[in-house]
Order: C-alpha cells, then structure tokens, then sequence
C-alpha cells in the first residue's frame, strides 16, 4: 500500500511535463506508445518490481504451496473429530494379573482368551518381524493377507511370500492368504483398502476365529506392547471394542512425533457382527498400550515404493519428491517427506509442531525383539538415520 501511494503522489508530478512532451508527437501510433511510456513513467521502480516479479512469483509460490495454505487454515473449515474416552492403563511387570486386572475394575479370567493378530500386508518386512516376535507369545494364530496390487492400483510382488522362509518360528500359527488385486485405473485408492479388508474377514474365519477370540486389527507398523495383549486376554469384562493409544514415530525410534496414534483396536470377536477396519469404531482409547512406526523402512528404494503405494499418493505432488538423496536429507532431518504442514486441528497445535521432529534419545521403553537385536535394526534406533540403497 505504502509503495502504491508513493506511485500516486509521484505521478501527479510527472502528469504535467508529460502533457507537454507527448504533444509534440506527430503520428497516432507513436503518441499511444508514449501516453503509455508517460503513463509507465508515472510509477518508480518499485511498483515494477511488484507488478512483474513479486506478485507472479507470489502465486505461483501459492500454487506449489496450494496444500500447505489449506492444512494451515484447517482450523477453520475442520473441526476435531470427537474426543475419545481415554482410560488409564496401568501396567509394571512385577505386578499380579490378578491385581492388574482388578486396577482397571475388571475380573480376571480362569484361563486367558485366544487371540488373533490380523494384517494387511505391503513391504514392511522389519516392522513385521519386530511385531511378531513381540505378540508371540500371547497370540494363538497370525493371520497375514497380502496382495498383487497397492492400494493405489500398482502392481506389486508378493513381498511376504518371497520372505517367508525368513518367517520359520510363526510358521506353525500362520494363516496366509494372497488376495488378487482389481487394477481400476483412476480409483480412489481406500476402495481398494476396503476391498482388500474385506478378504482379510475371509480370511480370519479360515483361520478359525470364533466369538469370544480377541482380535487385533492394525496396521502392521501399529504395534500393541506385549503386556497390554498379555492384559486384555486374561481380564473379563473388558469393553467389547477399544481403541489402543500408541506413541507415534517416524522414519525411526529416533523421531518421536506424539502419542496420539488411535487406529489400532482390539475386539472380542463377535461372527457376524466384527468387521475388519482401520477407523474409529468405539470411543474408548486404552493408554500407552503401544508403538506406531510409519515410514520406519532399512531401505531408501522401500521409501519410495510406499510413497507411491500407499493411499495419500497424491502427495507426491512433485517428482523431485522421489530423490533419493532427497529423502535421505529428509530423513535425516526429520523433515516431512511429502513437505506438508501437521495435520492438526487448532493453530497452536500447528504452529508448536512445524519443521523438524526433536530428536529423542531414549530407547527405554520399546519392543524388546528390536532391543535384543540392537545390531541388526541399529536404523530404528537413536543415532543412525543413514539408510541403504538396497
Ligand atoms: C518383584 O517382587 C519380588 C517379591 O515381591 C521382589 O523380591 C523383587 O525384588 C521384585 N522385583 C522387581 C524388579 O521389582
Ligand atoms: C494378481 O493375482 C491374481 C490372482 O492371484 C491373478 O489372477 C492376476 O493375474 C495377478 N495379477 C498380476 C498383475 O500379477
Ligand atoms: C508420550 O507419553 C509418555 C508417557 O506418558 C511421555 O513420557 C512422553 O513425554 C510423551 N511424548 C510426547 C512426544 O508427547
């Protein structure tokens, strides 16, 4: 505004020599193209510099940046989703059973009920091995689907059928169950999730589950801690349907971002009735009963395989995206590997949790399979977020 009145003012004074200078000018042509030189001359340089550089490159940055602008103005067109119920969880491994049960004003059961852990697979092979070994013990049959194709429609190898050998000591409790993909070019990619969840339903009753069974249905990068698993078979009494809270990380152990994670759920298992899914199907919300790890991959080439897989892939709005080194940088950074703002509800939530995640050097309370192997997932633990290319 300030350099638009400073064009004003200085203009009335050009006004006048103008007047007298363009009226010397013989030919039409001539006189337009001065008026227009005389008219041009009546705004200094600044306002140039506006008109023709700043204000273009203000809307092509606000073009880029179309995603950015909304999810910053989310506050004002989304409202948060209604809070859950969260109950406390109490939980030390020198405590009874029988007094954990009754802490959280349930029973405790003559024997623990059967569990079945049920995923959708895609490539996170790691994550895999850490959450089974976790859940071992307390699961009675894992059940895993995979599919030919992404969620995004891409044609995709049978990851886990090429690295099942890998998986001998499951092998005994396993229910495998390949899924062929429907490749509908141009679909909303949760259609296909849901198709493939729906087969994983199938699934689950080939396996045998039965009413009264515990199910957990996560993703396979959203995993339970073993006590809490432990917990929930052996009490009666416990809600039918609970969300599980779980600390949320990303790209490692390393970046600890909240603990707000809240997909994860834990059902007694009704025929009939318990459908397989991934949203909010009850309202109360177990505390602290685990970890989720998204984008926690060894591989750089697994990274941008997710990215382009997964069902947010009109994220990657640019091809620059994909770069490798690109997402090593990020990574180490703790950056977002698809540039956006958090996806938050109030301003204040926004504005605490831009740029990068604080590092977080505590490695005290994760899956004890990643800790017994410290060397060989040394990328998941604190201090090391150089990636191989695979
Ligand atoms: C567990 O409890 C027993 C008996 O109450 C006690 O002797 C032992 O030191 C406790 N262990 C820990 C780790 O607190
Ligand atoms: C995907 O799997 C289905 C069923 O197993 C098969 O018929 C189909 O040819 C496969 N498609 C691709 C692209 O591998
Ligand atoms: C997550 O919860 C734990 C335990 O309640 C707490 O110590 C930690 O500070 C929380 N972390 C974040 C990032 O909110």
């Amino acid at each position: 505004m300030l350099i638009m009145s400073d064009g004003y003012s200085s203009s009335k004074k050009t006004d006048d020599i103008c007047q007298d200078v363009c009226a010397q000018h013989a030919t039409r042509a001539a006189l337009a193209m001065s008026r227009l030189r005389c008219i041009l001359r009546g705004y200094d340089v600044k306002t140039y510099i506006v008109v023709f550089l700043i204000l273009p490159l203000a809307l092509f940055g606000l073009y880029l940046h179309v995603q950015k602008v909304t999810y910053f103005l989310r506050p004002l067109w989304d409202s948060p989703p209604r809070p859950f119920r969260e109950i406390p969880h109490f939980y030390h491994e020198n405590v009874s059973m029988e007094t954990l049960c009754n802490l959280h004003g349930w029973k405790i059961r003559e024997s623990p009920r059967r569990v079945f852990d049920a995923v959708l697979f895609s490539n996170e092979i790691d994550i895999l091995r850490i959450r089974w070994n976790e859940l071992y013990p307390y699961v009675t049959e894992f059940v895993l689907l995979e599919s030919n194709s992404t969620f995004s429609g891409l044609p995709k190898p049978l990851i886990f059928a090429t690295n099942r050998h890998k998986f001998k000591f499951i092998e005994p409790r396993l229910t495998y169950g390949v899924v062929g993909g429907r490749f509908k070019k141009g679909e909303n990619p949760f259609v296909e999730e849901a198709y493939q969840r729906v087969a994983l339903d199938q699934l689950l009753r080939r396996a045998g589950i039965e009413d009264d069974d515990l199910l957990i249905m996560s993703d396979v990068d959203e995993i339970p801690s073993a006590h809490t698993i432990n917990l929930l078979r052996w009490c009666d009494d416990i809600p039918p349907v609970l969300h599980l809270q779980l600390r949320n990380f990303l790209y490692s152990f390393e970046y600890h971002i909240d603990n707000k994670s809240w997909r994860a759920s834990v059902h007694i298992y009704r025929s009939g009735k318990t459908r397989y899914a991934h949203f909010r199907q009850a309202d109360i919300l177990l505390s602290d009963a685990g970890w989720h790890c998204s984008f926690c991959f060894r591989y750089i080439r697994e990274f941008i395989f997710k990215m382009k897989a997964y069902s947010h892939n009109d994220r990657v709005r640019f091809s620059h995206f994909l770069n490798p080194k690109r997402i090593q940088d990020v990574i180490c950074k703790g950056a977002d590997l698809f540039d956006m703002l958090p996806e938050e509800y109030t301003f204040k939530e926004i504005i605490g949790k831009m740029g990068p995640i604080p590092r977080s050097y505590s490695a005290v309370y994760l899956p004890q399979y990643l800790l017994n192997n410290a060397e060989k997932y040394k990328y998941l633990l604190p201090g090391n977020c150089k990636r191989g290319s695979g």
